[in-house]
């Protein structure tokens, strides 16, 4: 087969693999966004995303954003961490380092509650933290943290945050669809996600919730025009339309993604899918003499980081890899020397899975010889 005709199975944590049925829906046409058929599918789509969670279902409201993720955290952060309390940011990654350099980029109060990229939010320096600074009003952390593939304890975390009476600002761009988030019980305030990672939507589209009354109510300065998500959400929660144009074809393609979301099952469906994934992936890979960053039971559903096998470099491994038709992800900062990342988000089949791990042996006993 030529190789423009290869198949390339994408397993780095975003863009995914798209299925046939999203990457039609890209071409479903050309429209305005300032024509009613639009707005209602803003409107619907808004809908449909609060509904991923039945716990958000009720009290939230969706507010979609034309840009990545990294646009929609920034835009929670600017609406809703305030400039007369704190935010304290809990990390542990690239992520939850970003999210501080955001609020300082934005003049919004803050500390950090640094960790090890390896090591899990300490629950007692969190409420630590907490009881020698009352002027800390908001939490803010990354859900799956991508740099390592760690899910962190947001059950932990949210209850703590419930106890002390904080409101926590989640990072869930690569976790919302695939692992449980909850609303009140975690004193959510918001959630900023995407829609090109566990939705398997087209890169380009991302999202806020948060709670409907937070949005009613005057926020912080936003010390931005385009990300000032409470004139999004008046307008798109009024009539549909937004204040800027809208990526129109990625919410084509959004939308048959949350279609395609809700027929398999939801987010339940999707986490049992992605973790039989990685299961397969990383007994192949302890088969090779290959282990894991992280604990399985402290890593997500999406993505496993894994430590380079002897002397196999990660370009070698890549290319060997990309040769078949795959494409895995490299190591952030520090990590990079000595890690590769596996994503199980899109649209794999049990034949590429199998195909894959076949690469996997491939590539990894030929470099060893
Ligand atoms: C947890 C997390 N937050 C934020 C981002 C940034 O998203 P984007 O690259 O779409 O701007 C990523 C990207 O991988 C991520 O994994």
């Amino acid at each position: 087969m030529p190789a423009a005709m290869t198949r390339t199975i994408l397993l780095n944590p975003g863009p995914v693999t798209l299925t046939a049925r999203v990457r039609a829906a890209l071409g479903r046409g050309d429209w305005c966004h300032r024509e009613p058929e639009f707005a209602a599918l803003v409107r619907s789509i808004n809908a449909r995303l609060a509904g991923v969670y039945a716990e958000l279902a009720e009290d939230y409201d969706a507010v979609l954003l034309t840009g990545s993720g990294t646009a929609a955290v920034e835009g929670m952060l600017c609406g809703f961490a305030p400039r007369d309390r704190s935010t304290l940011v809990l990390a542990n990654g690239v992520y939850g380092e970003r999210m501080a350099r955001m609020l300082a980029a934005h003049g919004r109060p803050h500390r950090v509650l640094d960790h090890d990229w390896l090591a899990p939010v300490s629950i007692p320096r969190l409420e630590a933290a907490l009881a020698a600074d009352p002027a800390i009003s908001h939490v803010a952390v990354v859900h799956h943290e991508t740099t390592t593939g760690r899910l962190n304890d947001l059950e932990a975390i949210g209850q703590a945050c419930r106890a002390w009476g904080v409101g926590l600002l989640l990072d869930g761009v690569s976790s919302f669809g695939a692992e449980h988030i909850a609303g009140r019980d975690w004193n959510l305030t918001a959630v900023a996600a995407t829609a090109n990672k566990c939705l398997h939507g087209a890169p380009g589209l991302s999202f806020v919730l948060a709670r409907r009354d937070l949005w009613l109510r005057p926020g912080p300065r936003p010390g931005s025009v385009y990300l000032d998500l409470r004139s999004h959400h008046a307008a798109q929660h009024a009539d549909g339309f937004s204040p800027f144009t809208q990526a129109v074809q990625l919410a084509f393609a959004l939308d048959a993604a949350l279609d395609e979301h809700r027929e398999e099952g939801g987010w339940q469906a999707r986490r049992a899918t992605y973790r039989g994934r990685a299961a397969r992936v990383a007994a192949t890979l302890q088969d090779l003499g290959v282990t894991t960053l992280l604990p399985p039971s402290e890593s997500g559903s999406v993505l496993w980081s894994y430590r380079l096998p002897g002397r196999l470099g990660y370009a070698g491994l890549h290319d060997a890899l990309r040769r078949r038709g795959f494409v895995i992800y490299a190591g952030q900062g520090r990590l990079a020397p000595g890690i590769f990342r596996i994503a199980h988000m899109g649209d794999i089949s049990a034949d590429d899975l199998d195909r894959l791990c076949a690469a996997l042996r491939a590539a990894i006993r030929g470099r060893r010889r």
